[in-house]
């Protein structure tokens, strides 16, 4: 019988996670079907996306080989029903309290970085790179991880130095760019590129680094097909969406924005299951149900 989600102690809700005590060394660690877009929780949830993004997270948890927080199976008989197919248990760990950008090509708030003073999180880039360039080696361009409803900060490779220590720092550089190089030889034989990610570390209790929190989603990371770049297979979709005059708001007019459309919604969708199927080869339709119990 597997326990039902009430049994656990709720411990923290990020702006896309719930996340429950298991026991002492254990979470789990519940996607929901929120989607955030510069800094707010849009009033509208992506149906299924909390399961694509456990599904793909765990797949590339057991693919990239590196130290993990997965604790367990996606059917491990801990998550209970009506969150199975959208949970992971996983090891509590000590989180590192920077966010560990690599960036492949130079797009998004890179480019306006760049744009603005020729470098990214003080690496400086050679002059007249244009949009969408790509970068040789890739970067690491870390920023603060912010409390709920403030904004990421940039931030240099000394100031985390500074910060951390100059070994711990090291270590999240390389470990951030050894697997970004893995998972771009990964999903580059499925046609895809991978452009830039987003990875959190966390401490265990020997102090060593292990890999936590998503793994190379569709909300931490940009996919272009192989043959468009530029083309967002992501949640950059969302993004354009709510930066056109489609939707009618402002970035900086310092309201919430508007509920997606139903289809903006559902292009949303498609778009998180395709890539999910793109990149694993497996069909989303044989994943997890979630809400039902096992049979
Ligand atoms: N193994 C772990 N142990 C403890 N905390 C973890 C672990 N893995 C991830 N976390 C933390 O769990 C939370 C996940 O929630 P969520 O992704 O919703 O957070 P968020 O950072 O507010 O949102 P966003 O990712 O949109 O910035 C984050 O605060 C993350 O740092
Ligand atoms: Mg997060």
């Amino acid at each position: 019988m597997r326990p039902s989600l009430a049994e656990y102690q709720h411990v923290h809700s990020g702006k896309v996670r719930d996340l429950y005590a298991v026991d002492d060394e254990h979470l789990l660690f519940v996607a929901s079907d929120r989607i955030s877009a510069y800094d707010h929780v849009l009033a509208t949830p992506i149906p299924d996306k909390g399961r694509v993004l456990t599904a793909l997270s765990g797949f590339f948890f057991e693919q990239l080989g590196a130290a993990s927080h997965l604790a367990g199976p996606p059917d491990d008989e801990r998550i209970p029903a009506e969150v199975l197919g959208r949970a992971l248990v996983v090891r509590k760990l000590r989180m590192v309290p920077v966010e560990c950008i690599a960036r492949g090509y130079l797009t998004g708030s890179g480019w306006a970085d760049y744009q603005a003073g020729g470098s990214v999180s003080g690496v400086a880039l050679p002059p007249g790179l244009a949009e969408n360039a790509r970068l040789r080696p890739p970067i690491f361009t870390p920023t603060t991880k912010a409390e709920v409803g403030e904004h990421d900060e940039s931030i240099s490779f000394a100031e985390v130095a500074e910060k951390l220590g100059a070994s711990l720092a090291e270590q999240l550089r390389d470990a951030t760019l050894r697997i970004f190089s893995s998972a771009s030889e990964l999903v580059a034989e499925r046609g895809l590129t991978l452009v830039d990610t987003k990875f959190e570390f966390g401490l265990d209790d020997e102090g060593r680094l292990v890999l936590a929190d998503e793994a190379l989603t569709p909300d931490s990371s940009r996919y272009w097909p192989a043959d468009s770049p530029g083309t967002s297979l992501d949640k950059q979709y969302v993004r354009n969406w709510l930066t056109s005059p489609a939707s009618g708001w402002s970035k900086s007019g310092g309201q919430e924005p508007p509920p997606l459309p139903a289809e903006v919604v559902e292009a949303t969708r498609r778009r998180y299951i395709q890539l999910y199927e793109q990149v694993t080869g497996l069909s989303f339709g044989e994943w997890l149900p979630s809400g039902a119990p096992l049979a």
